[in-house]
């Protein structure tokens, strides 16, 4: 189970959505058709539903809905030869069946297209239809015609709709590709346009750690030929606006690697774990003598399957000078834009003239709020230098003291 926070903005109280995903995606429909060699020729795995409105013998409008297709068959999908297309056929229910086939176009080699789309059903199942006027097997016929590249995955998370005055189709979570090649799935996926904007995904993170905690602090370095050359401890924790509602979830550092690069002007910090391709924090140079965080990248995987990307090239955070690391404990947020924020929880970042792999003096974020324009670090040094001067007083009196006694 995966649960989620969601937030309204602007947020007046949380509430805890939880999805059992193995409810979610049980009906859905998978096919790994195989050629006479056990070679897949054909991969689909989508998710569909029906509307079917019918006229009554009492002269009403009736609608039904399929969306449990419980055991559906195959029988008479197809791999397709010299004469025929590949073709899916499903057949589910009483008396329901849905085939789409698939053709190469002589005029392109390197696309095929989704073909037709029928869908069947029988109105004599009285159960599925109660008091239908008309009784026999009606279709439903679309031409798709959408154009795939050969050797691409289709993929189309968001809902897509078919209708005509009786039947509403819709389908989600859908792949496929036909004309496998060499029997092995494509790796590489084309999108449906609604997958590619970002304002269709729906911004459902998962995370196995509820978001209202604190994130765990992760330590993370970036090494290079002259040893580690850039320094970061953080807790993380990412906030997507969507349709006016948040969804926050934090890093987990046990399940996220740090890589990048550092160049004397530029360096770059990405971190990567299985939902988040990578999220990137571009540290620049400025004034010869300050550094300060300049961009964010972040590409991350929904649990919808879509593709969540967005980066800000101007920002100005995390702003301290060269040779020294930036601290804040306390909770900061980075606002990469109005719908992506990153909360930091105990940070420390140094991407410059890391020695020894060690952190240099920091500079406190109380000095970005308070205009306390001596970092705390070297306030902390110059009380120290004060207490070792007092120390050494002292213990220089009490052994002149002692010795006083002693002699
Ligand atoms: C997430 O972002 C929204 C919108 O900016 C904000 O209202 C909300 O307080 C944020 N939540 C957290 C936990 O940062
Ligand atoms: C499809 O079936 C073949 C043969 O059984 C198998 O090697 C392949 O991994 C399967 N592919 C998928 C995507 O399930
Ligand atoms: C069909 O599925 C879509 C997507 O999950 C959903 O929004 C819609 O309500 C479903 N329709 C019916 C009639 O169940
Ligand atoms: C049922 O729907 C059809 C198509 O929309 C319409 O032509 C017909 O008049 C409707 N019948 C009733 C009884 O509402
Ligand atoms: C599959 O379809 C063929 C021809 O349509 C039929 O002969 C066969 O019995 C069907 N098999 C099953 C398992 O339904
Ligand atoms: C696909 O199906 C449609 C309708 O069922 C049919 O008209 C068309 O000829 C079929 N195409 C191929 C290549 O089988
Ligand atoms: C449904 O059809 C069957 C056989 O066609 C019939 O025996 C049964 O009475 C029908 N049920 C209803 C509710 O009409
Ligand atoms: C399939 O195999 C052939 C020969 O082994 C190779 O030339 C071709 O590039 C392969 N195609 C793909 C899509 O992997
Ligand atoms: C390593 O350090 C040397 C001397 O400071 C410098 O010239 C060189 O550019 C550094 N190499 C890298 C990869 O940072
Ligand atoms: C990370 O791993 C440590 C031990 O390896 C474990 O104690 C801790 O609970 C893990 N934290 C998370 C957030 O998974
Ligand atoms: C992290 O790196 C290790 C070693 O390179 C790799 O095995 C692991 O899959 C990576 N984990 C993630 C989440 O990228
Ligand atoms: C971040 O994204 C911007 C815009 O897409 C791009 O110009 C920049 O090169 C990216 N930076 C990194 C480090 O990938």
């Amino acid at each position: 189970m995966v649960c989620f926070r969601l937030a309204p903005v602007p947020g007046s109280g949380f509430l805890l959505l939880c999805l059992v995903l193995g409810a979610v995606s049980s009906y859905a429909l998978e096919l790994n058709l195989t050629d006479s060699s056990k070679a897949t020729c054909l991969y689909a795995k989508w998710q569909m539903n029906f509307t079917i409105r019918y006229e009554t013998t009492d002269m009403h409008n009736k609608t039904v809905t399929i969306s449990d297709l419980g055991a559906a068959t195959y029988n008479g999908s197809f791999c397709g030869d010299d004469q025929n297309g590949p073709k899916i056929a499903v057949q589910f229910g009483s008396g329901f069946s849905w085939i789409v086939n698939f053709t190469k176009e002589a005029s392109s080699a390197s696309t095929y297209l989704v073909d037709h789309i029928s869908f069947s059903y029988n109105t004599n199942d009285n159960t599925t239809f109660p008091d239908a006027k008309e009784k026999g097997v009606f279709t439903v016929n679309y031409r798709v015609a959408l154009k795939i590249p050969l050797n691409e995955m289709f993929r189309c998370n968001s809902l897509s709709t078919l209708e005509n005055s009786d039947v509403v189709q819709h389908y989600w979570d859908v792949h496929v590709q036909a004309f496998v090649q060499n029997g092995t799935v494509s790796t590489t996926e084309f999108l449906c346009d609604k997958d590619k904007t970002i304002t269709t995904a729906v911004p459902i993170i998962p995370t196995t750690v509820p978001s209202p905690t604190k994130p765990v602090v992760g330590s993370y370095s970036v090494v290079n030929s002259n040893g580690t050359c850039l320094l970061a401890t953080m807790g993380l924790q990412l906030n997507i606006t969507h349709d006016k509602v948040a969804s926050v979830f934090n890093i987990n550092p046990n399940t996220t690697n740090a890589t990048g690069s550092c160049q004397p002007q530029t360096a770059l910090l990405r971190l990567s774990s299985s939902n988040v391709k990578y999220l990137d924090f571009v540290f620049a140079v400025k004034n010869e003598n300050r550094f300060y965080l300049k961009e964010v990248n972040v590409t991350m995987l929904l649990v919808n399957g879509s593709v969540y990307s967005i980066s800000n090239t101007n920002l100005s955070y995390w702003d301290a000078p060269l040779g020294s690391s930036y601290m804040c404990n306390k909770e900061q947020t980075v606002s990469v834009s109005g719908a992506f924020q990153i909360n930091t929880f105990d940070l420390r970042v140094q991407p410059f003239s890391v020695t020894e792999g060690k952190y240099s003096t920091a500079q406190d974020c109380s000095a970005d709020d308070d205009n306390f324009l001596v970092p705390i670090a070297v306030g902390a040094a110059l009380a120290g230098v004060l207490i070792l001067v007092l120390l050494a007083y002292f213990i220089g009196l009490k052994r002149h003291h002692a010795g006083y006694e002693q002699f």
